[in-house]
């Protein structure tokens, strides 16, 4: 089943086979597009798209992967972060969205600290192509598209297979991007973590819940490490000791050390050495 939708604001409620459609495109543009200084052959589809790339929270991993596809593809875009626009001065986001298609802007690329910011551009914006590219702790799917990707180029096939994320599985939009994704793909995760920091699993398909680490990465075949969201806590709630949250719960050298040499490692950024994972397991 091909992808056909005009927006791309999460992985839950995709077919796998929509998702294995943008994944079967993504490998046609692996090689090349991997490579600086290539440039894509011009298209009268790429040359019709203007893209906006709406950065209103912090971004290192997926702007710059943006901008880059952006322009080795060949696509007009300009990139807009919140320091500066006119949102500060109290547009709202659709005013500003309104502004930017006015100037023909059709695709919308946007990082959001709300969770459905995405979701409500795309309802209120007719005409535009949403992307989301991170909304609060909601979803990231992109991201999710790149994990089963790397995934996927190892194993071949996801059924079956078993993979760990740990964390701070509560704020993690990576980490439910990538159960919905896994799900499809036939997948179950085991989401651990201090159990303030994690979720009901009710809504998290294929999943299930553990605290303890050591245990859960005995029969793993891939594991994901998250970060503490610092910024997501409510104001006066406690964050966990860094020491304790690395001896419980941290990738440390000793625990990559008991692993087999074929469980694959992720790490969505940015990371805190010798916290959530060693650096020397990083490096
Ligand atoms: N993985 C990721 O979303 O990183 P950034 O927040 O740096 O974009």
């Amino acid at each position: 089943m091909s992808f056909r939708r005009p927006h791309l604001l999460g992985l839950a409620g995709l077919e796998a086979g929509e998702i294995g459609d943008l994944l079967d495109q993504a490998e046609t543009w692996w090689e090349a597009a991997g490579t600086p200084g290539w440039r894509a052959e011009p298209t009268p589809a790429i040359e019709r798209l203007s893209v906006v790339n709406l950065i209103l929270e912090p971004s290192t991993r997926t702007r710059c992967s943006f901008e880059i596809a952006e322009q080795r593809l060949g696509v007009e875009h300009l990139s807009l972060r919140d320091e500066g626009l006119s949102l500060i001065k109290g547009e709202t986001m659709l005013d500003t969205g309104r502004t930017l298609r006015a100037m023909r802007a059709n695709v919308f690329v946007i990082r959001h600290p709300e969770v459905g910011a995405p979701a409500r551009l795309a309802e209120e914006l007719p005409g535009v192509h949403v992307i989301n590219a991170g909304d609060g702790t909601g979803e990231h799917p992109t991201q999710g598209l790149l994990d089963l990707l790397v995934l996927r180029r190892r194993w071949g096939n996801l059924e079956g297979r078993r993979i760990v994320i740990v964390g701070d599985v509560l704020h993690s939009r990576v980490a439910r991007s990538a159960v919905h994704g896994l799900h499809a793909f036939g997948a179950t995760t085991v989401l651990c973590g201090p159990r303030h920091l994690l979720p009901e699993v009710g809504g998290w398909p294929g999943a299930t819940a553990a605290d303890d680490l050591d245990t859960a990465l005995e029969t793993t075949d891939a594991v994901m490490t998250l970060r503490i969201q610092r910024e997501r806590f409510a104001a006066g709630e406690a964050l966990p000791d860094r020491a304790a949250y690395r001896q419980r719960f941290g990738l440390t050298r000793e625990r990559v050390a008991r692993l087999s040499a074929e469980t694959l490692i992720l790490h969505p950024g940015r990371f805190n050495r010798e916290v959530e994972i060693d650096g020397e397991v990083i490096d």
